[in-house]
């Protein structure tokens, strides 16, 4: 069963159309992008997958998005735990004004976790991506970042996930504030991390960063899809054929094509797709 599967998706702002017919499935463990011109509805569309399109006081949503199998926008739907389960990045970096374990640790304790939910957590991540194979040179770490101390160890955990402990390890309690605009983004995906989704939705993510610090955060991408579901929207053409494993393309509100990225690029269906990947199209 995929993990989230959308069909006769119509999302309208008041009277306005802004997405419509809508009908596709979002494979798990794997990077989408969705991609096409401003204004197409790629945010819109992105933003109904945790329902965070119900921000908007004139919104309407009519057909189904299943997570699970389960629709989320059921009127019983449980939000608070959709919003668990389907985390999100946004294109700037907004850190929490505490500090950068802090932010970590943040999640976990709304959640209100107890030692218990922590260490299965931590015995459940340790089988997916285990901490050792995301220190380049081998752990060859404090016992203050045993087990015993599981908050800790979270901590290390996640920023290691987010590919940002090396740089942090020795400041993890000056102000978030004070990192860089690539390092809190990369904090941003460590507390989106933190409360264990199994999706991760981000639109944007790299658009406010230099390119090597973009380039970290694709980086980190690739490593997490074994173990979670990333749908990424993207303008940038180069970025999809970097990162994308299966491609959505909106154009006017509608789903123009869809499908596997290499199959997308390579062979376009639609002569739409086919003018938008040349750049005729913008
Ligand atoms: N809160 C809102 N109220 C009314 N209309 C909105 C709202 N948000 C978006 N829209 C409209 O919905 C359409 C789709 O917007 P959306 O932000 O989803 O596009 P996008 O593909 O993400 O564009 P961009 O690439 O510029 O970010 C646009 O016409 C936009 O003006
Ligand atoms: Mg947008």
């Amino acid at each position: 069963m995929p993990h989230i599967s959308l069909s006769n998706l119509m999302v309208a702002y008041g009277n306005q159309k802004v997405l419509q017919n809508i009908t596709v499935d979002i494979p798990n463990n794997q990077i989408t992008a969705i991609i096409g011109p401003s204004g197409c509805g790629k945010t819109t569309l992105l933003k109904t997958l945790n329902r965070l399109v119900d921000l908007y006081d004139e919104i309407r949503v009519e057909g189904e998005v299943r997570i699970d199998g389960a629709d989320i926008y059921d009127p019983k739907a449980d939000l608070l735990n959709l919003r668990k389960k389907v985390g999100f990045l946004s294109q700037k970096p907004y850190p929490l004004p505490m500090s950068i374990h802090d932010n970590i640790t943040f999640g976990p304790r709304i959640h209100r976790m107890n030692r218990k939910e922590l260490l299965d957590q931590i015995q459940e991540l340790e089988k997916h991506i285990p901490i050792d194979s995301l220190c380049p040179n081998g752990r060859q770490e404090e016992t203050r970042h045993s087990k015993t101390h599981e908050m800790a160890y979270l901590v290390e955990y996640y920023l290691r996930l987010a590919g940002l402990w090396e740089e942090v390890r020795e400041r993890l309690h000056a102000p978030a504030a004070q990192l860089s605009i690539g390092q809190q983004q990369r904090l941003a995906l460590a507390r989106a991390l933190a409360v264990e989704p199994e999706v991760i939705l981000a639109d944007e993510p790299t658009s406010a960063l230099d390119p090597i610090s973009a380039q970290l955060i694709e980086k980190q991408f690739k490593t997490l899809k074994n173990h979670y579901t990333i749908v990424v929207v993207t303008h940038i053409l180069r970025q999809a054929r970097r990162i994308a494993d299966y491609v959505i393309f909106l154009y006017l509100g509608e789903l123009v094509e869809h499908g596997p990225a290499e199959q997308f690029f390579s062979s376009p269906r639609d002569e739409r797709t086919r003018a938008y990947i040349s750049g005729e199209i913008s």
